[in-house]
């Protein structure tokens, strides 16, 4: 089966010498297309600094990342920005939304950054309100939502472009608890 992302010995160091720690050390990930991963462990093992190197936003300090069939860690953060706008969306953990921006203009931003036409990226971004069950958030400032609004604007925004590739970090943390039984249960469990 084909890989959407691919990473091998993944290490992570942060800062230098004798203040030098380490948030990841040798951790291999397979992904397929169409495959749901779901990447657990205690608070602090490392899982936002393991999604922002699969993500390209961050470099690892020992280790490859393929997104399909491309090297993606040894690119410059010009062509990660380009790869990242087009293949992959983030939910971050802390949302990240632009807060002098609308939500309709979150959600648009990206789609017109990739170069989508306004009206094709305000039909995307209405669909996608629709779909999260915040239709009526589209004029409103981001800080004027509730917390789980907020997460589902990101949502929104990580979708936009229709990535290849999802990461979602701590996704759901803020949403109803409710099961939606069309859920998919993850293919793989990753215990970091
Ligand atoms: N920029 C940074 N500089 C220094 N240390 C960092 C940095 N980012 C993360 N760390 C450290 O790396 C480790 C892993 O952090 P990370 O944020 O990946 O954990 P996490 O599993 O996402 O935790 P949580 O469940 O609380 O979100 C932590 O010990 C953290 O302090
Ligand atoms: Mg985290």
């Amino acid at each position: 089966m084909e890989s959407i992302v691919r990473a091998r010995a993944l290490s992570k160091h942060f800062g230098k010498n004798a203040a030098e720690s380490v948030a990841l050390r040798d951790i291999d990930v397979d992904v397929e297309f169409g495959e749901f991963v779901a990447v657990m462990g205690p608070s602090g093992c490392g899982k936002s600094t393991l999604l922002n190197m699969l993500g390209g936003l961050d470099r690892p300090t020992r280790g490859e990342v393929h997104l399909k069939d491309q090297r993606i860690d040894d690119l410059s953060e010009g062509r990660r920005a380009v790869l990242r706008r087009h293949s992959i969306g983030f939910v971050f953990q802390a949302f990240n939304l632009i807060g002098n921006l609308s939500v309709a203009d979150n959600i648009e931003l990206p789609a017109l950054l990739a170069g989508v036409s306004t009206s094709e990226a305000r039909q995307r971004r209405d669909t996608l309100l629709e779909q999260l069950g915040i239709p009526d958030k589209a004029t409103q400032m981001p800080a004027d939502l509730s917390g789980g609004e907020q997460q589902r604007v990101s949502v929104a925004r990580a979708l936009v472009n229709r990535p290849s590739l999802l990461l979602a970090d701590e996704p759901t943390g803020n949403l109803d608890t409710k099961r939606d039984p069309r859920r998919p249960e993850p293919a793989q469990e990753l215990q970091l």
